[in-house]
């Protein structure tokens, strides 16, 4: 019998057995951001709870942070090859081709297929559930999932709204095909989105919209812009909603979970979502307060962090939950499985 006709707990499923990160060396302090911007350490830490962010240095492209992850993540799972490589990123190395590609050949796979995936700060949620639909099919028996940001390349550095919350990094896991039973069995994926919603998070130029409209970009069209207020209020709304049905799906109540990683944007947001879920404080893993929001890479990156500090142990029920520019959103659930921390 092929595992896809597998009934019950037993069916195919795609399973986590890797996980890497990578955080570029260079740290920007909220006091070195006052330096140079109209803010304070204290406004960004009460108002966001970030002390902290990595930054890429000048000719440290996302594949470069990318390839640092997989790699790591790789040598975690024990493998050298993957059947496929997923890349979520909202900046990547050009707007054409995709970065995937790079990133796949910089790690030996050139020849796997490799594409990267859109959807911000849900990025590694949808990425996540792309690899894992492609193991659930039969197509592939591997994936390599990465999340990969260098935001500081899309900041307006006089934009002191924007600058004081984004940082770079990359996070990957590894999946393998294995069995619903298992730890480490990604659960099913709720993911949503509402284009009416496209300006709250937005570069504006550099696509066809503006290039066709025949108009030079104005300069500040060149940068990354978000309604901070509008953008929380649908983030924590959005993830509560996903993240409940995410729960649903796998028969759990919240108070079932061991810890919920939301993406890691604002630590009010983390709280309000805790506090909409009925999840205690002490079951949120908080990371952002040393990276800031690493959008796609946030995940992925919350979860390596997790792992080092012990707060993910083997036989955890995780919720993993995020909401980005689209808007997109999205949740999935998984037992955590033991892994080699690299
Ligand atoms: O990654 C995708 C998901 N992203 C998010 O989920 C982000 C969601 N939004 C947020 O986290 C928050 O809305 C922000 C952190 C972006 C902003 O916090 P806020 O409490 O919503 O502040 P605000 O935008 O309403 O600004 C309050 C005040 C304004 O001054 P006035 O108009 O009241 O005089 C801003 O100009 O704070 C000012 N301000 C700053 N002051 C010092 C904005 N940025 C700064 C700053 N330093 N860096």
């Amino acid at each position: 019998m092929r595992p896809t006709e597998r009934a019950g707990t037993d069916a195919r499923a795609a399973v986590v057995c890797g996980l890497g990160a990578w955080l570029p060396p260079t740290v920007v302090t909220n006091d070195d951001l006052a330096r140079r911007l109209d803010t304070s350490d204290e406004w960004i830490r009460t108002r966001t709870g970030i002390r902290a962010r990595h930054v890429a240095s000048p000719g440290m492209p996302t594949s470069h942070l990318a390839a640092e992850a997989g790699a790591r993540a790789l040598e975690s799972a024990g493998v050298h090859d993957v059947d496929m490589v997923v890349l979520a990123t909202t900046t990547p190395d050009r707007p054409c081709p995709a970065t995937a590609p790079v990133v796949a050949t910089r790690l030996g796979l050139t020849g796997r297929p490799a594409f990267d995936v859109s959807a911000v700060c849900t990025g590694f949620l949808y990425a996540l559930a792309t690899g894992a639909g492609m193991i659930t099919s039969g197509a592939v028996e591997t994936v390599l999932v990465v999340g990969s940001e260098v935001y500081s390349t899309i900041l307006d550095p006089a934009d002191r709204s924007s600058s004081v919350i984004f940082g770079d990094g990359a996070g990957a896991v590894v999946l393998r095909a294995g069995h619903r039973s298992e730890d480490g069995a990604v659960g099913r994926s709720e993911l949503g989105s509402d284009g009416s919603l496209a300006d709250l998070i937005t570069v504006r130029a550099g696509g066809s919209e503006q290039r066709s409209s025949g108009a030079p970009a104005l300069p500040a069209d060149r940068y990354f812009s978000m309604w901070g207020k509008e953008v929380f209020a649908h983030a924590v709304t959005r993830m509560a909603e996903a993240t409940r049905a995410a729960l649903a799906g796998a028969g759990w109540h919240a108070a079932d979970l061991d810890r919920l990683i939301g993406h890691q944007a604002n630590v009010r947001i983390l709280h309000a979502l805790g506090e909409y879920l009925d999840i205690p404080r002490e079951r949120l893993v908080i990371h952002l307060d040393q990276i800031g929001n690493t959008a796609a890479a946030s995940i992925p990156l919350a979860l390596a962090y997790a792992q080092s500090t012990g707060e993910l142990a083997p036989g955890a029920r995780v919720a993993l939950t995020a909401f980005g520019g689209g808007a997109t959103w999205g949740a999935t659930t998984l037992t955590w499985p033991a892994l080699k921390t690299v």
